[in-house]
C-alpha cells in the first residue's frame, strides 16, 4: 500500500477501503506521509467526496490514533453535549449542572475559544483556582462523586484531527462534511459517554451559514454516531444573533450561573432545556422530552442546578464564593455604554461582528498563545425584537485597551439593525432524531 496510490484512487473518485484509510491515518501521525501528499489527498476528498463508509472508517481511524478515556468506572448513565461553535454559547455552563441534578452523568471534554467564538475552558477559568486539567483518576472520582466533571482535552485524545485539522485549515479544505463530521465525533467518541446531542449552529455568527448545509452535517453525525452504537440526536439552532446576552468569559460565567437559578436570558435556558430533555429521554429518565422539560425548568428554580454548579466548582478547586455573590468577578477596568441612534424594533445584531468586536475588547483570541482579559466583553441590553427608543442603551462593552473603545462603540451601532415592525426570531430550526 502507498500513499500516492491511494491519491489516485481518490481522484478518480474510487472509494477507499477501511485498510487504506486505517494506513493513511496511521502513518500520517507517525510522520511517515508527507503534508503535501495529505494536503493532495484532502483537496481530491473535497471535491469527490467520502461515502458514509469511508467516514465512518476515517472517524474510527483517527478515534484509535490516541487515547480513549472509558469511563466503566463511574456508573449511571453518561452523556454529553457538543456545540459547533457560537457567539455568547454558554450552554455547557447550564446543561451540565442540569444533566447532574436528574442523575444523569455529565462527563464533558472542552475546549478553548478561537477567532470570534468563545471557549468553555476559558469561561471557567474566570473562576478563581477551577482546574480544568484533571488527572483520569481524579476526573472519574468527581463523576462518581458528583455528577458532573468538565475537563480539557489532552494531547492525547485524536492526534489524527489535531493534524489533520492544522492542515485542513492551512489548505483551505476545512468545509467539507465528511472531514467536519469525523473531526468532530472522533472526538466525541473518544470518551465513552452513552449518549450526544449535537448543537449545530447556523446563520452569520456560525460556522454553517445556511439550515441546508447544517441539515447535511446534522444528518451525517447521527448516522455516523449510531454507527458507533452512541444515541445521537442533533439540533439546528439560529445563530444569526448572540445567544443571551453576554459575551466574554466572566460575564458568560455570571450569566450562565443566573440562568441556573432560574434568572437568565430565555434563549439561553431554551436550548439548555431542550438538548436537556433529549438526553434525559435518551438516558432513560423519562417517557417523553416534554416530561423532561419539565422537571428541568423546575431544577432552574428550586435550585438544584446551582448546586450542582457549586459542586463541580468546588470539586475542581474553584472558589465558590464567587458563585454565591457574582459581584466578585472582577470586570475590564473601561465600562464604555452604548445608546441607540434610532428608534424601532431590533431586526437584526450582527453575530459574527460582535464576536469579532468582544475579542478585539481583549475577551478572545487572534492565535493560540494569545492571552485572555477574562474581564472584558459585551452585555447586550436588547436583542431581536425588542423595541428601542433613540437614546437608549444598547449595550455595554468591557475592556482594558483604551485605543479600541471608539472603534468597537461605532462597530456595535452598525452591528444593530432597526425596523418599523416587530420580527420573530425563531431559535430552534430542526430537531435531528
Ligand atoms: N470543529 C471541529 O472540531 N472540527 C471541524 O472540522 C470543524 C469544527
Amino acid at each position: 500500500m502507498n500513499i500516492i496510490d491511494i491519491i489516485e484512487k481518490k481522484k478518480h473518485s474510487k472509494e477507499l477501503s477501511e485498510s487504506e484509510i486505517k494506513y493513511l491515518v496511521e502513518e500520517y501521525v507517525k510522520g511517515n506521509i508527507h503534508d503535501y501528499q495529505m494536503s493532495a489527498l484532502l483537496m481530491a476528498i473535497y471535491f469527490n467526496k467520502l461515502s458514509i463508509d469511508e467516514t465512518y472508517f476515517l472517524t474510527k481511524s483517527m478515534v484509535e490514533s490516541g487515547e480513549i478515556i472509558k469511563l466503566d468506572k463511574v456508573s449511571g448513565i453518561k452523556v454529553d453535549k457538543h456545540s459547533t461553535g457560537g457567539v455568547g454559547d454558554s450552554v455547557t455552563l447550564v446543561l451540565g449542572p442540569l444533566m447532574a441534578s436528574v442523575g444523569l452523568v455529565f462527563a464533558k471534554m472542552s475546549g478553548r475559544g478561537l477567532g470570534h467564538t468563545g471557549g468553555t475552558l476559558d469561561k471557567l477559568e474566570s473562576i478563581p483556582g477551577f482546574n480544568i486539567s484533571l488527572t483520569d483518576e481524579e476526573f472519574i472520582h468527581n463523576l462518581n462523586e458528583s455528577n458532573i466533571a468538565v475537563i480539557g482535552q489532552t494531547a492525547d485524545i485524536v492526534p489524527a484531527d489535531k493534524l489533520l485539522y492544522a492542515l485542513r485549515d492551512a489548505t483551505a479544505t476545512v468545509d467539507n462534511v465528511s472531514l467536519i463530521s469525523s473531526s468532530i465525533l472522533s472526538k466525541k467518541l473518544a470518551l465513552a459517554n452513552d449518549a450526544l446531542v449535537l448543537d449545530v449552529k447556523v446563520g452569520k455568527g456560525a460556522f454553517m451559514k445556511d439550515v441546508e448545509s447544517a441539515t447535511e452535517l446534522s444528518n451525517l453525525m447521527v448516522s455516523l454516531g449510531k454507527k458507533f452504537n452512541r444515541k445521537t440526536k442533533a439540533i439546528i439552532t439560529n445563530m444569526n444573533e448572540p445567544l443571551g446576552k453576554a459575551i466574554g468569559n466572566s460575564l458568560e460565567i455570571i450569566e450562565a450561573i443566573d440562568t441556573l437559578r432560574g434568572e437568565g436570558p430565555k434563549d439561553l435556558e431554551e436550548i439548555a432545556v431542550v438538548i436537556g430533555s433529549k438526553l434525559m429521554h435518551m438516558g432513560g429518565k423519562t417517557n417523553n422530552e416534554e416530561e423532561a422539560k419539565n422537571i428541568l425548568r423546575e431544577n432552574l428554580k428550586n435550585g438544584k442546578a446551582i448546586e450542582k454548579f457549586k459542586e463541580m466548582v468546588k470539586l475542581q478547586g474553584g472558589d465558590v464564593s464567587y458563585i454565591d455573590n457574582t459581584d466578585k468577578f472582577k470586570l475590564s477596568n473601561i465600562k464604555r455604554e452604548i445608546f441607540a441612534k434610532d428608534s424601532g424594533y431590533v431586526k437584526e445584531i450582527d453575530a459574527l461582528e460582535i464576536g469579532i468586536a468582544s475579542r478585539d475588547l481583549g475577551a478572545g483570541r487572534l492565535s493560540k498563545e494569545d492571552t485572555l482579559d477574562l474581564g472584558a466583553g459585551i452585555l447586550l441590553n436588547k436583542k431581536i425584537g425588542d423595541h428601542v427608543d433613540e437614546g437608549e442603551l444598547l449595550a455595554t462593552i468591557y475592556t482594558n485597551k483604551k485605543d479600541v473603545v471608539e472603534d468597537i462603540c461605532s462597530r456595535i451601532q452598525k452591528a444593530y439593525v432597526f425596523d418599523d415592525h416587530k420580527k420573530d426570531y425563531k431559535l430552534i430550526l430542526k430537531e435531528i432524531d
